[in-house]
């Protein structure tokens, strides 16, 4: 099977992207991008789509936000964030030629981030981007009893901000965030407390791109028989990213 990973460009906008770090502005769009093309090469998929960025949308590099693609079919978000909504015709576009889309319609909202599908289930976050209406516009596309909603602790962004997929069987889980028993039948590594933004990571087959800044995560991968292969993220996380925020991958 062919795996596809579907990119966006940076735009010299970045530095106005939603940050409740903060930290936007003091990003550097010549070091994000070089960044961006490491995380990129890292993927190591047979095809990339690259869409092109769009000044008028500083976030649209994060662009798992603005679809859920589960086999052949691909539900175009309606993101939470008023200022993100943009971002969502030119990926629809791009995906079109590849998978079946559906649309996600007001009054429901929902970020690609806070959808985890694991074990046959969707894990779902209630969060302040996802409302009840965009989690039970999933129920309606896939089934009641595979969509599993889940609060968020305080303060976080996305459920991928906590938690990650390594197969389907597997999770990258930071401590003390989410409890392991909501994932009954999966088997959890678990990231240490400290190192908790390294619980977002891209798993393909055994290969894992991870955030080169967490030492004990990456062990943690290669002692449970992964291949990690550590990326940069300084310059996303001043925009509240981190890893699978930059890509849509399948296949
Ligand atoms: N800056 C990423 C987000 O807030 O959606």
């Amino acid at each position: 099977m062919v795996t596809r990973a579907l990119v966006r460009k940076i735009p010299d906008s970045f530095t106005r992207a939603l940050s409740a770090v903060g930290a936007a502005s003091s990003i550097d769009p010549v070091l994000a991008r070089e960044q961006h093309a490491l995380y990129r090469a890292a993927l190591r998929v047979d095809h990339e789509i690259v869409v092109e960025a769009d000044e008028e949308c500083p976030d649209c590099v994060f662009v798992e936000d603005t679809a859920v693609i589960v086999g052949s079919k691909a539900i175009i978000t309606r993101p939470g964030a008023v200022t993100r909504r943009r971002e969502t015709p030119p990926i629809a576009d791009a995906l079109a030629p590849y998978l079946d889309l559906v649309q996600m319609q007001e009054p429901a909202t929902l970020d690609g981030g806070d959808v985890m599908y694991v074990n046959g289930k969707f894990y779902v976050a209630r969060s302040a981007r996802t409302n009840a209406e965009g989690i039970e516009m999933l129920r309606h596309w896939f089934g009641r009893d595979v969509v599993i909603p889940v609060g968020l602790p305080s303060g976080t962004l996305h459920l991928k901000c906590v938690v990650s997929p390594i197969d389907q069987q597997t999770i990258l889980l930071a401590d003390e965030n989410l409890s392991p028993h909501l994932f009954p039948g999966v088997e959890i590594l678990r990231v240490p407390r400290e190192e908790t933004y390294a619980a977002n990571a891209v798993a393909r087959s055994s290969h894992v791109v991870c955030a080169a800044e967490y030492p004990r995560t990456i062990d943690l991968l290669d002692a449970a028989g992964h291949h990690p292969h550590p990326v940069p993220t300084t310059e996303v996380r001043k925009a509240d990213g981190s890893l699978t925020c930059q890509s849509l991958v399948w296949g």
